[in-house]
């Protein structure tokens, strides 16, 4: 076993070298404020292991991303969303069986309790769908009061099916109500991505067909967006999980922290800022050195990631995807344009390139939302779809493997040392 040495003053301490099975190293330093008194102070997170997983790897630098082992590129190749979600949660590749026996349990589970709908009448209809999501997922809890038990590995396998399916009902019906139109119920003899599709498109006054090289591009969106290891969303899952919070509840809270624009949300704000560009004829140099000024907020949008310091392989698969769906549905789309432009500019900019900022998952994903039609509110919402995998098997993961501890960070406090209270009137 390997150790790293630690002096303070004159306190030494031998702290244990944890290697991970592609070799990334840590120190552990679980005993380290028990021995020395100290913490380590880490905002953000940024060189901070919380937990050890095997079920996601990614290496930054080389811009790999890899599900229990299989590269993102073959599952985008090769299986399906449903497949890729069975190997995330359970860790192996379905057989044929196991594979249908789990799309039978999402077909049994794709209905809402009817009551739900009702739920839909209390939001205005311009309620971002993200805050319908978060809210319906957490109200699922109120169905289930005998299946919540984190513990009881029965009532979580009873779970499982029920968010993974019952997700896509919730997006549709929340986009059918925003945009007055009646809710189509799911339609079993549909595979889950069709079943999606149709419940957002189609109505009940004319057929919908179904295109298979749109179901194939949503497939592969979902399936680029089912995990990323320690993200700001999956760790809010895994420590909300860790107070032994619901599924629904830990989930629920997930998808409140993709909402924000640094994360999921980016790709809403990628075609704002796209189309804010198009609308205003915005020069694109200007805008790379609005990106660069450090006295604006303005960022990137799409631009830039905590993890990779190289091209987001998502990214590479998703431009891909976007190029060929274009072209079948012989469509152009100016903000493609843009995106190819603004990309140029900024990967040749000493800024960019000295930072090691490229385009990430969300540059090109909005893009493909928009050929599909997906309407801008609801491309979080996709994400938020092909996430629910990764925060599942994250969730299930700290339970089985984890310590049960209740994840609790610690601070360093700076504020006022003890002082006497004053009375009111002497302040
Ligand atoms: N545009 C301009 N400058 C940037 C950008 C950007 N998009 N991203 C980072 N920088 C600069 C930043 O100002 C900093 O410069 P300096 O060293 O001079 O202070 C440097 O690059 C390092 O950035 P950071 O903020 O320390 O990096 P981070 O790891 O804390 O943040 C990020 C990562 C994704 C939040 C950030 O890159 C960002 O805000 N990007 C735009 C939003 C976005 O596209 N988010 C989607 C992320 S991918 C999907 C997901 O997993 O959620």
């Amino acid at each position: 076993m390997e150790f790293a040495e630690l002096s303070v003053g004159d306190q030494k301490l031998k702290l244990a070298v944890v290697t991970g099975s592609e070799q990334e190293r840590a120190i552990d330093i679980r005993e380290l404020r028990a021995k020395a008194g100290l913490i380590t102070l880490d905002s953000g997170y940024g060189n901070t292991g919380a937990c050890q997983s095997s079920i996601t790897y990614i290496d930054g630098e080389k811009g790999i991303l890899n599900y229990r082992g299989y590269s993102i590129e073959d599952l985008a190749n090769h299986a399906t969303f449903v497949e890729t979600s069975y190997l995330l949660i359970y860790g192996h590749l379905p057989t044929a069986a196991e594979l249908a026996d789990f799309r039978t349990l999402l077909i049994r589970n794709s209905l809402l309790h009817e009551d739900m709908l009702h739920f839909y009448d209390g939001y205005p209809s311009t309620a971002h769908p993200m805050a319908i999501l978060s809210s319906m997922i957490c109200s699922l809890s109120s169905y289930y009061p005998d299946s919540l038990d984190p513990g009881d590995p029965a009532q979580v396998e009873r779970l499982i099916p029920r968010v993974l399916s019952k997700i896509r009902t919730i997006a549709a019906f929340a986009y059918k109500k925003s945009i007055g139109q009646p809710v189509i119920y799911p339609d079993n003899s549909l595979d889950y991505c069709s079943n999606f599709l149709n419940m957002m498109f189609a109505v009940p006054s004319e057929k919908y067909i179904i295109d298979p090289d749109v179901v194939k591009a949503v497939n592969t969106l979902l399936i680029l967006h089912a995990d990323h290891e320690q993200n700001c969303s999956t760790s809010t899952v895994r420590l909300v999980g860790s107070s032994d919070a619901n599924l629904f509840a830990s989930i629920a809270a997930g998808i409140c922290a993709l909402w924000g624009p640094k994360h999921g949300g980016a790709n809403q704000k990628v075609v704002e800022m796209l189309q804010k560009i198009d609308d205003e004829g915005l020069d694109i140099k200007e805008v790379v050195r609005m990106a660069k000024d450090k006295n604006s907020s303005f960022r990137l949008m799409g631009f830039g990631h905590r993890v990779y310091r190289n091209y987001d392989p998502r990214a590479r698969v998703i431009k891909e995807v976007s190029d060929k769906l274009l072209a079948k549905l012989n469509r152009s789309d100016p903000l493609l344009d843009i995106a190819k432009e603004l990309e140029e500019h900024a990967l040749s900019d000493d800024y960019f390139i000295e930072r090691k900022l490229y385009p990430n998952v969300d540059f090109y994903s909005g893009i493909t939302y928009r050929a599909i039609g997906i309407p801008l509110d609801m491309f979080t919402v996709m994400f938020a779809i092909g996430r629910i995998p990764g925060w599942i098997a994250h969730w299930k993961e700290m339970h089985l493997d984890g310590d049960g501890r209740i994840g609790r960070p610690r601070q360093v406090y700076t504020g006022a040392r003890k002082r006497s209270f004053t009375a009111i009137e002497q302040r």
